[in-house]
């Protein structure tokens, strides 16, 4: 859900869905996962860092009419939570993929966690989110953590559209082990 306005979870909320991050499928218990919380007035502050990051960047999407419905957007949103996996560099066990799958997990625990509590919640990887100078300003410096995107948390902005999903069968097969 991506409209999203006030209220946003209570503190004891975003505790219990951060906290259901830490239950994902983790290899090597590494906890690659890392998360910032951006809320209140440092969501317009978010707002001036990225787009200015992103126009800087050269960026040619970034049009007046963008920056308009960004921040519009941005404003609505109560909670953002910025989302990266930390590289373990000194690691040489458990390959990088692997790290980057169990921070997805997390972050889908916090997706089901908030969607469970009756918020809508959204990941997305707008805001600049592979330009280095707002990684860097959020605190995940590109040699040391994988930037991930943010996933915007609150109260749903209107009903929550039914989407059509595909069947599953169309993605699935079994395999026996006999030659066909
Ligand atoms: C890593 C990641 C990044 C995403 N970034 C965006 C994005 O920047 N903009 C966007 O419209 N959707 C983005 N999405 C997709 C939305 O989060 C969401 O999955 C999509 O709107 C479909 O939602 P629905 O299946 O509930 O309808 C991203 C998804 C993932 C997994």
């Amino acid at each position: 859900m991506k409209f999203l306005r006030g209220p946003g979870p209570r503190q004891e909320e975003v505790d219990q869905m951060l906290q259901a991050a830490m239950s994902a499928p983790d290899h090597g218990a590494l906890r690659p996962w890392r998360f910032q919380l951006i809320r209140g007035e440092a969501i317009g502050r978010l707002a001036d860092v990225a787009i200015d990051a992103v126009k800087r960047s050269g960026d040619k999407r970034m049009t007046p009419e963008k920056e308009k419905s960004v921040r519009e957007w941005m404003a609505g949103v109560p909670l953002f939570v910025a989302l990266a996996q930390k590289i373990a560099h000194d690691n040489t066990k458990i390959p990088e993929q692997e790290q980057l799958l169990a921070t997805g997990a997390a972050v889908m625990n916090i997706l089901n966690a908030a969607h469970m509590m009756g918020y809508g919640a959204f990941w997305s990887t707008g805001l600049g989110t592979y330009v280095e100078e707002v990684q860097e300003a959020l605190g995940f410096d590109p040699l040391d953590y994988r930037f991930l995107g943010y996933l915007a948390i609150g109260t749903p902005a209107c009903a929550v559209p039914a989407v059509q999903r595909p069947d599953y069968r169309e993605f699935t097969s079994e395999w026996t082990g006999v030659p066909a």
